[in-house]
């Protein structure tokens, strides 16, 4: 099968999309990034994109805002990009804005995101902050496909890491991000590979099936 044609939608530091880089410079993802863009100027990961030779494009959500419908304007802009750079997959990496169903509805099935937390606990912000106020003895990440519910969409790989007697929401991201790093580029090969097949809430790991885009 050919590389998966990534584009990856950051806000900030981009160290997912670091690992995402890494995976594919090494051989361990079948993929190309496309394009990354992202809603803030100074985004870090614009300048490791840049680094490594990957188009960028800020688009700057205040052009929008007069609009009646800023947000989908907006995504309508963002799909524009996604679409001339001929992107297949959607990965939101540190994403801090949440998407509509223009890009959703274009991208069904083939939009993926990361969460610092074991899903379906702890969705939305600081999900280490609220893993660490419930005295949860246990969190985690999770990679899953995007639908209109923040957080909510099919399963595709989870990682959990245990809280420790003295973590602070610093500490434990540390460690979740450790898994985070692993399991994205991960999810993404596997796509690559033709092997999730989403049956409802849930993604099956199948032995393969064509891509179908
Ligand atoms: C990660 O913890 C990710 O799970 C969450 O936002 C953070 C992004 O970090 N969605 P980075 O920008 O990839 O370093």
């Amino acid at each position: 099968m050919a590389p998966v044609a990534l584009g990856v939608l950051v806000s900030g530091r981009g160290s997912n999309l670091q690992s995402i880089i890494d995976a594919i410079e090494s051989d361990r993802l079948d993929a190309h990034i496309a394009v990354v863009v992202s809603n803030k100027r100074d985004a870090f990961g614009l300048d490791r994109a840049r680094s490594h030779g990957i188009k960028t494009v800020f688009l700057d959500p205040k052009s929008y805002k007069e609009q009646s419908n800023s947000r989908e304007a907006y995504d309508r802009a963002v799909l524009d990009v996604l679409q001339v750079h001929g992107v297949e997959l959607v990965i939101l990496a540190g994403y801090m804005k949440i998407v509509t169903s223009v890009l959703i509805d274009a991208y069904e099935g083939r939009t993926m995101n990361i969460h610092p937390s074991l899903l379906p606990s702890f969705p939305g912000l600081a999900a280490q902050r609220q893993a660490l106020d419930w005295g949860a003895k246990v969190s985690g990440c999770t990679v899953h496909f995007v639908t209109e519910g923040v957080d909510e969409g099919p399963i595709i790989l989870q990682a959990s890491v245990p809280i420790l007697e003295d973590d602070t929401v610093e500490t434990l991201s540390v460690r979740i991000l450790e898994h985070e790093h692993r399991i994205y580029p991960e999810a993404i090969q596997l796509y690559a590979e033709g092997r999730l097949a989403i049956d409802g809430r849930r993604t099956r790991i199948v032995e393969s099936v064509k891509r179908e885009v």
